[in-house]
């Protein structure tokens, strides 16, 4: 560094720079905050110095977080987009979520997930609306890691429509739809009516999907349905299904997969009786998946605490 005449000390390299904002925040009184801002100022300095940022890429830079920002509203979050399509949203997950050996794996929440959603009894239709699909039963129990029954579990359950879309991005966009809250009975069960879930693209109209053309990256996710299943007592989990025969399960467009959430959809050419109850009358499909649940330790914030704080910022039901 240089002294001025006055004694002050003046930058002359980057990494003066680098040191002279890290001593600006090393007086944070927060600690995780002071680690948290030192960390980014190492790791963002030390970005820019690789790449040898030009100014008009950083430039372009502002112009797409601006546009981002733009671009979110009560339907559509780009910035969690961007998260889960450059990894970082399933590292978290990994960082925030380790769970003991049999309990049910988390990824990503995604944007699509809307409050609201209608408590149904077992069984309910989730797809009332869509007429095209395979019909579907999903069924299972929710157990604690003894495999001891989980009774008044909630599953909170969101899926596309056949024709890939969110219930948000179609014609209706406030009509809620392929949406519904689940209760596990005395014996931890649950019974779910959907359509079989197909795979379908990522929203691509905004900054993530020039990203995603720009960087040779398709934008497809494997057809997968979500679930958050909550209980007293015990840790949320946030997580999918994903269909075993789906082309996509080694390439998600946001890295969610995990082994152990991939189950089979098995084909049945004519209703048995619990498929005719449901009114189901041709051919469906059935598939089957237990969900394990960790006690809970300590008031943790969840993904659904922030769905409520985005819900306070102007996200409705
Ligand atoms: C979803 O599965 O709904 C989703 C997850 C991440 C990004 C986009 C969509
Ligand atoms: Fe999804």
């Amino acid at each position: 560094m240089q002294r001025s005449g006055n004694g002050a000390q003046r930058n002359k390299t980057e990494d003066d720079i680098t040191a002279e904002v890290l001593a600006r925040f090393s007086g944070t009184p927060n600690p995780r905050l002071r680690e948290i801002m030192l960390g980014l100022i190492k790791h963002l300095h030390a970005f820019v110095k690789e790449v040898q940022l030009t100014e008009a890429e950083w430039f372009q830079a502002i112009e797409i977080l601006t546009e981002a920002g733009k671009m979110c509203s009560d339907k559509r979050q780009e910035f969690i987009l961007f998260s889960d399509t450059l990894g970082v949203s399933m590292v978290v997950d990994l960082i925030d979520h380790r769970k003991p050996d049999g309990a049910t794996e988390s990824t990503v929440f995604g944007p699509f997930h809307r409050l609201g959603a209608p408590e149904m009894q077992p069984g309910g239709n989730i797809a009332h609306r869509d007429r095209s699909g395979t019909p579907a039963l999903i069924s299972g129990r929710v157990l604690d890691l003894d495999g001891r029954p989980i009774a008044g579990a909630l599953l909170d359950v969101w899926q596309t429509q056949t024709n890939g879309l969110y219930d948000a991005q179609d014609e209706n966009p406030d009509e809620l739809h392929m949406r519904g809250k689940f209760r596990t009975d005395a014996e931890g069960r649950y019974l779910i009516r959907t359509v079989r879930p197909v795979n379908y693209p990522v929203p691509s109209d905004g900054p993530v999907g020039r990203m995603l053309k720009a960087t040779g990256r398709h934008p497809w996710r494997p057809a997968h349905t979500h679930f958050v299943v909550s209980a007293d007592g015990y840790e949320p989990v946030t997580t999918h299904i994903f269909d075993r025969i789906d082309p996509y399960l080694e390439s998600d467009a946001v890295f969610a997969v995990k082994d152990s959430l991939i189950v089979d959809f098995a084909d049945h050419r004519s209703p048995d009786e619990t498929a005719k109850r449901l009114g189901i009358t041709g051919s469906y499909c059935t598939a089957e998946f237990d969900f394990r649940l960790v006690p809970a330790t300590e008031a943790k914030t969840t993904v659904m605490d922030a769905q409520h704080r985005l819900a306070a910022l102007g996200a409705r039901a």
